[in-house]
């Protein structure tokens, strides 16, 4: 069974740099045997989530958040750096989501002005951590000047996405059914943090 993977572009841009690297991550995991869907934050049009406007579990964008979410073993978060954090519109697709990370893994992906990435990437795996997932300790980041024209040019920026790539479709795997056969202990201590949910 292939590995089922959602790459997650954290731009609310039509045109960024974090599109090409969103392009060589998909194309990464299905070359490491995964299937692969995109969610595309710039063009869900998602509203700032509001938890007490229950209208919003009805709108097709949301809807749309949540069930590939849950579809997903495993995620590659690509978020541009937006002062030292996570862009707003990737924190944003987090606060819809909980149980259907809960349990997951995920690799990170940062795209920067000029910065190493390091505060945004923690940002993400924090968040991620919070919703009870767990994250490769190993990530990448692209800055401005890796790109040309939009296209990536660092073939090391391009090696630390592709090794993502494989680890996201080799450990999510393994990882959800240790999951799943936790939980299904039921809500006992043996069944660890799965038990909770
Ligand atoms: C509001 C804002 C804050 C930013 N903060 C940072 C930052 O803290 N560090 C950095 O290296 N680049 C920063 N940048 C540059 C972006 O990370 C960079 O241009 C990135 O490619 C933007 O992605 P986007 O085109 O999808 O918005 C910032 C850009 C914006 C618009």
């Amino acid at each position: 069974m292939s590995a089922r993977i959602v790459v997650v572009s954290g731009s609310a841009r039509d045109e960024s740099n974090v599109h090409d690297v969103v392009r060589i991550a998909t194309t990464s995991a299905r070359a490491a045997g995964a299937e692969v869907r995109e969610v595309l934050l710039h063009a869900l049009a998602l509203p700032i989530m509001d938890p007490g406007d229950s209208e919003q579990a009805k709108l097709a964008s949301v809807q749309e958040v949540r069930r590939s979410a849950a579809w997903a073993e495993g995620f590659i978060l690509v978020t541009p750096e937006y002062h030292g954090n996570m862009s707003g519109c990737l924190k944003n697709w987090f606060d819809y989501l909980y149980p259907e990370l809960a349990g997951k893994f995920a690799g990170v992906i940062a795209v920067t002005g000029g910065g190493s990435g390091d505060m945004s990437i923690t940002a993400v795996k924090n968040s991620f951590a919070w919703c009870h997932g767990f994250t490769l300790p190993f990530h990448a980041a692209a800055r401005g000047t890796d790109f040309t024209d939009g296209a990536l040019h660092s073939a090391r920026v391009m090696d630390r996405i592709q090794r993502i790539a494989y680890d996201v479709a080799r450990y999510a795997p393994i990882l959800g059914r240790a999951f799943d056969e936790a939980r299904s202990l039921g809500d006992g201590q043996a069944s660890g943090v799965a038990g909770l949910h």
